[in-house]
């Protein structure tokens, strides 16, 4: 009987370390979003319109003459207006988005 209550104690705390540690893991990598990854993305798919440093062309505006919030830059990448392409879902993941959604805040 005690023997029982042990194993099944164990279980129990083996399964929540383990679920915890993944939460956490997942959460962490979703929280941090990365200017450094997001330039390499940037000059990809956003340079030929925006300019290499993000600074506009005929195709594009600048996105250094407003300063926007990450959160701003997330929903117009996630859900542009024409004529800027819609890339997510498709081209990028939505790791990316964020990734370069922080590199043009940083701009
Ligand atoms: C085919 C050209 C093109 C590409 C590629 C493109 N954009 Fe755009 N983008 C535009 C145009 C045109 C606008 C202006 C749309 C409008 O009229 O509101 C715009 C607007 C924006 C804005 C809002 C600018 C502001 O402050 O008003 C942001 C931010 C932006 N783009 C980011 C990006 C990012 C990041 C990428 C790459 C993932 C990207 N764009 C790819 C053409 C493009």
């Amino acid at each position: 009987m005690v023997r029982s209550w042990l194993l099944c104690t164990t279980v129990a705390l083996v399964t929540l370390a383990a679920g915890c540690s993944a939460r956490s893991t997942s959460a962490s990598a979703a929280a941090t979003p990365s200017a450094v990854r997001g330039r390499p993305i940037f000059a990809a798919n956003c340079a030929a319109c925006h300019g290499v440093r993000g600074q506009g062309s005929v195709l594009g505006p600048s996105l250094r003459a407003h300063r926007r919030t990450f959160a701003s830059i997330l929903r117009i990448v996630t859900d542009p207006e024409s004529p800027m392409p819609k890339l997510y879902p498709g081209t990028l993941t939505a790791e990316q988005v964020r990734d370069v959604s922080a590199y043009v805040e940083s701009l």
